[in-house]
Parts: C-alpha cells; structure tokens; sequence
C-alpha cells in the first residue's frame, strides 16, 4: 500500500501546495488558543493543510505511511520557514502525544473497510476532552465521477458511517456536499463529499 504511495508522490504537488477550502474555513473558527494548542493531521501526504496550520499558530504534528510524501512534507515547511513535526508513520503504529490534540484534520484519509472503525477509533482516542475533529472525504456518489478518490465503494463514506464510527463524539456538521475540487493533478472537477465536524465531550461520559 506504501509502495503505491510513494509512486504517487514521486510527482511533487499531487494534491496541490494550497489548503483545502473546508479545513482553512473551519480551522478559521477556531483559536489556536483553544485547549492545548496542538494539533495533528494523519494521512497528511506532502502537508499542504500543515503548512497552512502552522502558519496560522498552531502546533502542528503530522504523519503519513508516504516516506517520499513525508520527506516533502519537511522540506516544504522548512521553505515556508514554518515547524511541522511530520513523521513517516502507519496509522496503526503512529504513537500521539498523551496530552492529545485540541483539533484533529482528517483529509481524504479513506481505509480500506476492515481497517477504518479501527481507525476512527484511534482518531477520537487522539483527541483531548472538547478536542475538535474536521474531516473530509469522498462520499459513496463519487463511484460515478473522476475527480479523485479510491474506485472501492467500500473505502468511500456516508454520514450514517460516520455518526456511527465516530459514536462517542458530539456531532456539529454531518453533511454530504458536491465541491468543484481544484487540489493538484488527482483532486479535479466535480466531487461529492462528507463533510464532518464533531466535538469529543468534556468531561468523562460515563457508559
Ligand atoms: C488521498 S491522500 C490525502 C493526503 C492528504 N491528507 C491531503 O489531503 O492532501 C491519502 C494519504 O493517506 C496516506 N495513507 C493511506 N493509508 C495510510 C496508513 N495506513 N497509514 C498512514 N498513512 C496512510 C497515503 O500515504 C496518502 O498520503
């Protein structure tokens, strides 16, 4: 799965260099005041909403299972004259902070199906209590477009997958969208997205 990635990324700027539009306008919203300042973004390729975090002050971590994605992910922050602690990781081995992160971004991070409940599980055990979650990500309708995106149903995702995945969160956006999506040579045109924003409780929900 990596070796496929690290083809992919041997073409510099494959998602773009520029944020994507729903994380620059929710992570507007926010402070980096909020909570514990830090912030971590998984699956995150050549750190293009990285870039955009740390610019706008946040502490910013980042890991993908891409070495060559990684590696570009450093030198464009270095260029840009910004931190981001980005690591050549795999999802299920990354090791996160035990203070956890205020916001975690999510982006286009899709798994195969037997993988991802494990995987949104890992994600809101990375959160810190009032920790904030933006995801996006292509939505099942996309099968019948060619912007972008994996060519496996069960790979795409639908809100009713997410409010379940994602069962312990607060929810504040769930919501499926079509976005003209212009992000490098593999996000163009016309896409059909889930876009969701959730909200781990403050204090402990007891079962
Ligand atoms: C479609 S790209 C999106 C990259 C980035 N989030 C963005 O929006 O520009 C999906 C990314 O997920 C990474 N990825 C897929 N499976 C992974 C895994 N198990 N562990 C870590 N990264 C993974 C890939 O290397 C790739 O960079």
């Amino acid at each position: 799965m990596h070796h496929f990635w690290d083809e992919r990324y041997q073409q510099e700027g494959v998602y773009g260099k520029d944020p994507n539009p729903f994380w620059v306008r929710e992570l507007d919203r926010i402070s980096p005041d909020a909570l514990n300042h830090r912030l971590l973004l998984p699956c995150e390729g050549e750190g293009r909403n990285a870039l955009w975090a740390a610019r706008n002050g946040w502490a910013v971590e980042a890991f993908d299972g891409s070495a060559v994605a990684t590696a570009t992910c450093l030198r464009w922050a270095k260029e840009a004259g910004v931190e981001v602690h980005a690591q050549h990781t795999d999802a299920f081995e990354f090791e996160a902070d035990e203070s956890g992160y205020s916001v975690i971004g999510l982006f286009y991070a899709h798994m195969p199906s037997n993988l991802r409940m494990q995987f949104h599980e890992r994600v809101t055990h990375w959160l810190c209590p009032g920790g904030r979650l933006i995801l996006e990500g292509f939505g099942v309708q996309q099968l019948g477009l060619l912007s972008g995106g994996p060519r496996d149903k069960s790979m795409l995702f639908t809100p009713e997958m997410l409010r379940s995945d994602f069962a312990s969160l607060e929810v504040i956006k769930n919501e499926t969208a079509s976005v003209v999506l212009d992000e490098g040579p593999y996000h163009q045109g016309l896409g059909h997205v889930v876009q969701f924003i959730a909200q781990k409780p403050d204090q402990c929900v007891i079962p």
